[in-house]
């Protein structure tokens, strides 16, 4: 896929991994959309990046993922802005054990629905143009992991990519990009 003049939205983009994607992206010519919950760091880096970039070429959403109504907007806010939407990256997670059901929430749940959102809005079978979707994981969801990460959560990331993987058979698909911590 050319990723000039695409729309792209990435979620937790305001800072590590996706913000980098986003900047990226940016880089190549798409249009990008930074959810995040963090609204003070989502405004530094729209701010960053209008620096660079022209600023219509981005959107700050403010957004918690795992608030399944507050995702569906954002990604209504998207089209509405930006006209369509061509790569959806579900990115942002968190780490925190102590409250494995949010982290559960966040990690696993929200990257199904962002998954079932995207497929709304891209899927030639709803009338879209297709698209690409790529969903964040871990190594620790595909090995050995001696970290303190539950590896439940993780290992759900994996079990989210081979759920989806039949629905976006059509799709170019990405999923599970590895980082080592
Ligand atoms: N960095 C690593 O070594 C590593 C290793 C394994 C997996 N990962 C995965 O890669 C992704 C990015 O990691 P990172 O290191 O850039 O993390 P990070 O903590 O630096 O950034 C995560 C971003 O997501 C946002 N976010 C978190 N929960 C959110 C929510 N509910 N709604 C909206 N935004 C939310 C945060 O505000 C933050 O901006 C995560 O999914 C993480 O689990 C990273």
């Amino acid at each position: 896929m050319h990723v000039n003049g695409k729309v792209a939205l990435v979620t937790g983009a305001a800072q590590g991994i996706g913000r980098a994607i986003a900047e990226a992206l940016l880089h190549k010519g798409a249009k990008v959309a930074l959810v995040d919950w963090s609204y003070e760091a989502g405004v530094e880096c729209k701010a960053a990046l209008d620096e660079q970039f022209e600023p219509q070429k981005t959107l700050f959403i403010h957004c918690d993922v795992s608030d399944q109504e507050k995702l569906r907007d954002a990604f209504r806010k998207v089209v509405d802005y930006f006209g369509k939407l061509d790569i959806l990256v579900n990115n942002a997670g968190v780490n925190n054990e102590k409250n494995w059901e949010k982290m559960l929430q966040i990690n696993l749940v929200s990257v199904i629905s962002g998954t079932y959102l995207g497929l709304d809005y891209m899927s030639k079978q709803n009338g879209g143009e297709g698209g690409i979707i790529v969903n964040m994981s871990s190594l620790a969801a595909i090995g050995s992991n001696t970290t303190d990460w539950p590896e439940c959560g993780e290992q759900g990331l994996a079990t989210t990519a081979s759920v989806c993987e039949p629905l976006l058979s059509s799709y170019n698909y990405v999923t599970k990009p590895s980082v080592e911590s």
